[in-house]
């Protein structure tokens, strides 16, 4: 496991890229059933939310991971699954804007400035896109040493989009996932803390 030939590695995100789309093909068949339940259009709102949020934790996971088990070839799956992170991020936006606002931009912002557990996700979706927008080859490239700063964004994400889920489970009295997700994310940002202060500190040791 520790080296994966290119092939391998393909195999990997081949199979990966099918396991992603799963969630999606099940609201898909639930849709066609009519098994969507009593608010079909709340539960594919929520659906595209909760996988957003599932696909940002798993992304945050790959670094430690690498690190815990010396798989260096899985850093190779980090823009699969930040893709899906703006893939799924898209289609929740787009749930809101066409189920709640009918595409009517002036109401969706007007509601965004209302509601402040909105206005926490539509900044979250709002610092995806410059990563999405630059995580090609050439653009990692272009931006050289920025890349990786401009990339520490997906913290920021991480944060509000935890925000954003606490807030508008807690006007439902309804805060067991978002206390798993807060703990998983603040885990996996403290763990990076961590990796950066031992590095910090080994540079001020070797000097
Ligand atoms: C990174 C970006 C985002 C993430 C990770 C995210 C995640 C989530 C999650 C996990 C939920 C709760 C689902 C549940 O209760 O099971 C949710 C609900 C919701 N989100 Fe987001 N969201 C994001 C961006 C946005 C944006 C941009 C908007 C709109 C501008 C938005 C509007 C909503 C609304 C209206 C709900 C409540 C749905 C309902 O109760 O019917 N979110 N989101």
């Amino acid at each position: 496991m520790r080296n994966l030939t290119p092939a391998h590695i393909r195999l990997v995100k081949l199979t990966l890229f099918l396991v992603f789309l799963l969630p999606l093909i099940r609201v898909i068949f639930r849709g066609v059933e009519g098994n969507l339940g009593a608010n079909p259009l709340e539960f594919i709102t929520r659906a595209t939310g909760d996988w957003t949020i599932y696909c940002l934790c798993l992304t945050l996971c790959i670094s430690p991971l690498r690190r815990f088990t010396g798989w260096h070839w899985i850093q190779r799956l980090r823009r699969l699954f930040g893709l899906y992170v703006f893939f799924y991020a898209v289609l929740h936006f787009v749930c809101f804007l066409w189920f709640d606002h009918f595409f009517d931009v002036e109401a969706m912002l007007q509601d965004i400035l209302k509601r402040p557990f909105i206005a926490l996700g539509f900044c979250a979706f709002v610092l995806l896109l410059p990563l999405a927008a630059t995580s090609t080859d050439q653009m990692m490239r272009r931006l050289g040493r920025w890349w990786g700063k401009l990339h520490q964004l997906v913290y920021a994400v991480a944060l509000l989009a935890v925000l954003h889920f606490w807030w508008m489970r807690s006007g439902k009295n309804n805060l067991l996932e978002p206390v798993i997700i807060a703990g998983v994310m603040l885990m996996l940002l403290g763990m990076r803390l961590v990796f950066y202060w031992r590095a910090r500190r080994a540079a001020v040791v070797a000097q």
